[in-house]
């Protein structure tokens, strides 16, 4: 493997989990590790987390684009669309 390949940095996701279809389900924050990738969003990163760490992680997308707004959540104490937020900001 080439030494120019650049390994991307090593992001840590603090997720509020909660299942409202389980009484017995308490809001609590799990982490997880992602290595960013160039371009990632923060759509991206939720699926390689659903994908490869919690298939439990479940949460809402549409569009995609950033029309919809289905994807609004609370990134780093701000309301922002997960679709159109680069990991690198
Ligand atoms: S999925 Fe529609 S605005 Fe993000």
């Amino acid at each position: 493997m080439s030494k120019d390949i650049k390994k991307g940095r090593e992001l840590t996701f603090s997720i509020l989990k909660y299942n409202p279809r389980d009484l017995d389900s308490k809001p609590a924050f799990v982490e997880y590790k992602v290595t960013e990738s160039p371009g990632m969003t923060l759509f991206i990163a939720l699926n390689i987390i659903r994908d490869t760490l919690d298939a439990d992680l479940s949460f809402d997308f549409v569009c995609r684009a950033g029309i919809c707004g289905s994807c609004g959540m609370v990134i780093n104490g701000k309301p922002l669309l997960a679709c159109r937020t680069l990991t690198a900001d």
